[in-house]
C-alpha cells in the first residue's frame, strides 16, 4: 500500500477514532463464558483474528456460538457445557498469531477435566516462548508435552487435577500471570502469583467483578495475586470497552499533526493500559478525559471519552523500565512519535519486545532507519533522535502493530511511502484501514 504524506494542517480538524473493542478483554470474556455452564453474552466483541482464534478454539471443544447484529453492534451468544465438560477436539487447535490465546488457554485447560488438546499456531506464534507458562504450570502438576518439551508450540495438554502453588515471576507479563491465575481457579487452595507490577490487570478485575475469591496487593514495585480454587464463574453478560492500544495509533496521529483533534469514545481507562497517553502528555500533547463511567457491564473497567491535540512539535521523552511495562504494546507507535519530537528520546526496559509478534526492538530500529531517523539499541533501551523531516521509505512486516506504526509514520514523510503486510492489521484492528482512509480524506 502506498501512503501519501499529509500536507501541514491549515485549519482545525476534529475526527473520531473508530471504537475498536479491546482485544485483551474480548479474549478473557470468551474464556470466562466458556468456563461457565450455560448461556453467556458478549456485546461489542473484537472480531479481529486473534480473538476469533480463541472463540474457534472453544467451538472446537463444544461451546456453541451465535452472532447477532443489533442496532448498537454485534453480540456473541455462547452456550457452554462448562469448563469441566468440554470435549477433546479431533485435531490441533490453530491459534494463528495469538500469544494471548496460547498462554491463557494453556493455563485454563491444564486444570479442566478429561480433556486432551494440542495447541499450535502460525510461524510467529510457534517461535514465541512458552516455557514461562509451561514450567510453573508443571509445578502445579500440569501434564504438558511437545516436540520442544514445552519451550514453544506445539503443546499437548492433558488435563489434570492441579495443586495450588506460590509462583515468583521475574517478568511483568500479564499473559503468564493470567495463565497461572486461570490454572489456580482449578486447583484446591490458594494459588499465589508474585511479579513485578505494571502488566495489565484485566483478569484480576474481571474475576473480582464476577465474584471470584481473588485478592491483589502491591508492594515495593511488585504485585501479589492470590486466588482460591476450585471456583467456576456463573454465565456472564458484558460489554467490551474500546481498546486503548488501538486508539493509540490515532492519538499518535494527532500528536504528529498539530491542528488535528482526535476523539475516542468508551475507551478503557485502566492505568496498566494508558501509559502511552501519559507519555503523550509528558511530550506536551493535550490529553483530556470526559464522560467517565464505571459500570458492571464492563466487568470492573472504567471507560470514558478521550481527546488528543498537539499545539506544536512533541517534546522528546525519557521512559524508565517500570513505566514502559504499562505501554509495551504501544512502544512501536511511541517510537514513531519520538521520531518527530524535538530532541533525543530514550525508552528503557524493552527486552520483552524481542519476543512479541516480531522482534519489535529490531523492527523499530529498521523502520526508523529506513525513514532517515537516527535510532539505536542500547542494551534493553532504544534512543531516538527526533527529526523535522521524515524520508519516504519502504517497509514490510508480518506484525500488525509494526505495520500500523509504519502507516502513521508515513503520513509525515516527504513523499509517498510503500508499506506491505497490510492484511496483518486484521489480527487486532479490522477497522483501522477504513478509519485511516476516512481521516486522511477529512484532512486533505
Ligand atoms: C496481553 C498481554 C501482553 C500484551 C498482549 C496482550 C494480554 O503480553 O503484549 O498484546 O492480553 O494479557 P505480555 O503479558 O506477554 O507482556
Amino acid at each position: 500500500m502506498v501512503v501519501i504524506p499529509l500536507p501541514p494542517m491549515t485549519r482545525l480538524v476534529d475526527v473520531t477514532a473508530p471504537a475498536s473493542p479491546d482485544k485483551s478483554f474480548t479474549h478473557r470474556a470468551v474464556m470466562f463464558a466458556a468456563m461457565a455452564t450455560g448461556t453467556s453474552e458478549i456485546v461489542n466483541p473484537l472480531e479481529g483474528e486473534d480473538c476469533l482464534a480463541t472463540l474457534d478454539a472453544f467451538w472446537n471443544m463444544g461451546v456453541q456460538r451465535e452472532r447477532r447484529i443489533e442496532s448498537n453492534g454485534v453480540r456473541w451468544i455462547l452456550k457452554s457445557p462448562g469448563i469441566d465438560h468440554l470435549t477433546s477436539p479431533s485435531k490441533a487447535l490453530d491459534l494463528g498469531n495469538s500469544g494471548t490465546s496460547a498462554r491463557l488457554l494453556t493455563g485454563l485447560l491444564a486444570g479442566a477435566k478429561n480433556l486432551q488438546v494440542t495447541l499450535t499456531g502460525d510461524a510467529s506464534l510457534r517461535a514465541r516462548p512458552m516455557a514461562r507458562v509451561v514450567e510453573p504450570l508443571r509445578n502445579m502438576g500440569a501434564d504438558i508435552t511437545g516436540p520442544t518439551d514445552g519451550r514453544t508450540l506445539e503443546l499437548t495438554i492433558t488435563s489434570k487435577l492441579l495443586k495450588s502453588r506460590t509462583h515468583d515471576l521475574s517478568v511483568p507479563s500479564a499473559q503468564v500471570k493470567s495463565a497461572l491465575i486461570l490454572a489456580g481457579l482449578s486447583a484446591a487452595g490458594d494459588t499465589k502469583v508474585d511479579l513485578p507490577e505494571g502488566g495489565r490487570d484485566h483478569t484480576e478485575n474481571m474475576l473480582k467483578a464476577l465474584g471470584a475469591p481473588i485478592t491483589t496487593r502491591s508492594y515495593l514495585g511488585r504485585e501479589r495475586i492470590s486466588v482460591t480454587g476450585p471456583w467456576r464463574p456463573k454465565s456472564i453478560l458484558c460489554e467490551v470497552p474500546s481498546d486503548p492500544s488501538s486508539v493509540a495509533f490515532f492519538a499518535a496521529w494527532a500528536a504528529m499533526h498539530p491542528g488535528l483533534r482526535v476523539n475516542a469514545h468508551k475507551v478503557m481507562r485502566n492505568k496498566t493500559r494508558t501509559g502511552f497517553f501519559k507519555s503523550l502528555k509528558a511530550m506536551g500533547i493535550e490529553v483530556s478525559w470526559s464522560d467517565l463511567v464505571l459500570s458492571q457491564e464492563h466487568l470492573g473497567e472504567e471507560t470514558g471519552t478521550v481527546s488528543f491535540m498537539a499545539s506544536g512539535r512533541p517534546l522528546a521523552l525519557c521512559v524508565s523500565a517500570p513505566d514502559a511495562a504499562a505501554m509495551l504494546d504501544e512502544i512501536p507507535i511511541l517510537a514513531v512519535v519520538c521520531a518527530t519530537a524535538a530532541g533525543l528520546s530514550r525508552i528503557e526496559g524493552l527486552s520483552e519486545l524481542r519476543v512479541k509478534e516480531s522482534d519489535r526492538l529490531f523492527r523499530i530500529i529498521e523502520l526508523l532507519s529506513k525513514a532517515g531517523v537516527n535510532a539505536r539499541i542500547d542494551g534493553d533501551a532504544i534512543e531516538i533522535e527526533g527529526m523535522t523531516e521524515i524520508s519516504a521509505f519502504s517497509f514490510g512486516s508480518d506484525d500488525h502493530r509494526m505495520v500500523m506504526s509504519a502507516m502513521i509514520l508515513a503520513t509525515r514523510g516527504k513523499s509517498p511511502s510503500e508499506i506491505t503486510g497490510i492484511s496483518w492489521i486484521n489480527t487486532s484492528f479490522p477497522l483501522f484501514l477504513k478509519a485511516f482512509q476516512n481521516i486522511n480524506s477529512a484532512i486533505q
